[in-house]
């Protein structure tokens, strides 16, 4: 039960009691506060710049097939999981009065060289052995389903089940849902946990008085591992990993591209997912650089040169926009989500290159430890104590 009253907006509202506190207002930590509060529980979600976060620079790629990576068999699986969750997600979101612009448009993988393709055709080998849906192309074949791409392009693959969804309208539909639900909004930022009695019961805010809680959710994306007041040790090793992303727009009636292109230039991956309003996200750089943001010229350059080796008439979108996120990576590329061993304290974090994928799955998750104490399959096969290896191949 909520302690105060519930304002117009519930924005800055002070929480107290709250059954569970969100650190972190992504996608993540949204939706699974927008679950919990479909649940009848109490939500409060903590974040100066809800949805600001890498879920707002992504290209919204719902990818469990064209994501796949060698020696990762059971993320695919979860992967797949998650995706089989996004058309009844969508239409719940929608049926709250929030479209997310989710968008079952298929993926085309091309290669630009022929060293590219042979490298397209070994991962196209283990996602048939793998016995996912994705079937071989000639350059012509390549051509007939996007008529746009360069004729240099040397053939690739159709995965007609990845998908896409509009992360940023995703975000704002996140936003409208918890409003509607009752979730309560904190713009600030979280410092650190108050322990209790060897119990985790609320968090310390940088600028307002504490909020206390039954459970603690730490949704910080590659912030998670930096929150004061835990044991060491507690909190997953989080850390973050850049990519560049760049935002091109055309004529939303003529568009370039309908389906999300993903590409192998001279052995750099690159993909062009495009929106039905015009807009096409180019991405991504995956770099090992700290808590940086800034946005490097060589990095733009790079993804701009692909795109248009790829697909000419880029030269010819508008240059909207160029930014640079940080994916919460974990060192095996498997989530955290579920109770640590504080009592009172919950991980959501360390999707590293699935959080939009993976956003309903754990969502539900979330909502139903909270309910119930016990995270459901398949998630509950990585819980956040688990002996961590590092990956067998980081892209
Ligand atoms: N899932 C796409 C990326 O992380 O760049």
């Amino acid at each position: 039960m909520w302690a105060t009253a519930r304002s117009s907006h519930n924005i800055d509202v002070m929480a107290t009691g709250a059954d569970a506190v969100v650190i972190g207002g992504g996608v993540i930590g949204l939706s699974a506060a927008w679950e919990a509060a479909q649940r009848g529980l109490s939500v409060c979600v903590v974040d100066p710049a809800p949805g600001h976060g890498a879920s707002w620079v992504a290209a919204g790629m719902l990818a469990p097939v064209t994501e796949a990576t060698f020696g990762e068999e059971p993320l695919v699986r979860l992967a797949l999981a998650a995706s089989d969750r996004w058309p009844g997600f969508a239409r719940r979101l929608e049926e709250a009065g929030a479209d997310p612009g989710f968008r079952a448009c298929g993926t085309v993988v091309v290669a630009a060289d022929a060293s590219d393709r042979a490298a397209v055709d070994r991962v196209l080998a283990y996602q048939q052995e793998l016995g996912l849906e994705v079937r071989r192309l000639s350059a012509s074949e390549c051509r007939a389903l996007v008529p746009a791409l360069s004729p240099g392009v040397r053939g690739g693959a159709a995965v007609p089940g990845d998908h896409q969804v509009d992360n940023r309208r995703l975000v704002a539909a996140l936003l409208a849902a918890c409003d509607a639900a009752g979730v309560r909004m904190v713009a600030d930022r979280a410092e650190a946990v108050i322990m209790a009695g060897g119990r985790v019961s609320g968090v310390v805010l940088a600028g307002g008085p504490p909020l206390t809680a039954g459970t603690v959710v730490v949704a910080a994306g590659a912030h998670s591992s930096g929150l004061g007041g835990v044991p060491e040790g507690v909190l997953p090793p989080v850390r973050p990993v850049k990519g560049h992303v760049v935002r091109l727009r055309g004529p939303a009636s003529a568009p370039l591209l309908e389906q999300t292109l993903r590409g192998l230039v001279h052995g750099r991956p690159c993909y062009l997912v495009p929106r039905q309003d015009g807009t096409v996200v180019v991405g991504a750089t995956s770099e090992e650089r700290g808590f940086d943001l800034s946005v490097q010229a060589g990095a733009v350059h790079t993804l701009l040169d692909d795109a248009r080796t790829l697909l000419p008439g880029v030269d010819e979108l508008e240059l909207v926009e160029c930014i640079a996120g940080l994916r919460p990576g974990s060192p095996d590329n498997y989530p955290w989500v579920g109770p640590t061993v504080v009592p009172g304290l919950a991980v959501a974090t360390g999707h590293y290159r699935n959080g939009i994928l993976f956003t309903a799955l754990t969502a539900d998750a979330v909502a139903t430890f909270l309910e119930r104490g016990a995270v459901p399959p398949p998630l509950d096969a990585y819980p956040p104590g688990r002996a961590l290896e590092p990956a067998a191949h980081t892209p």
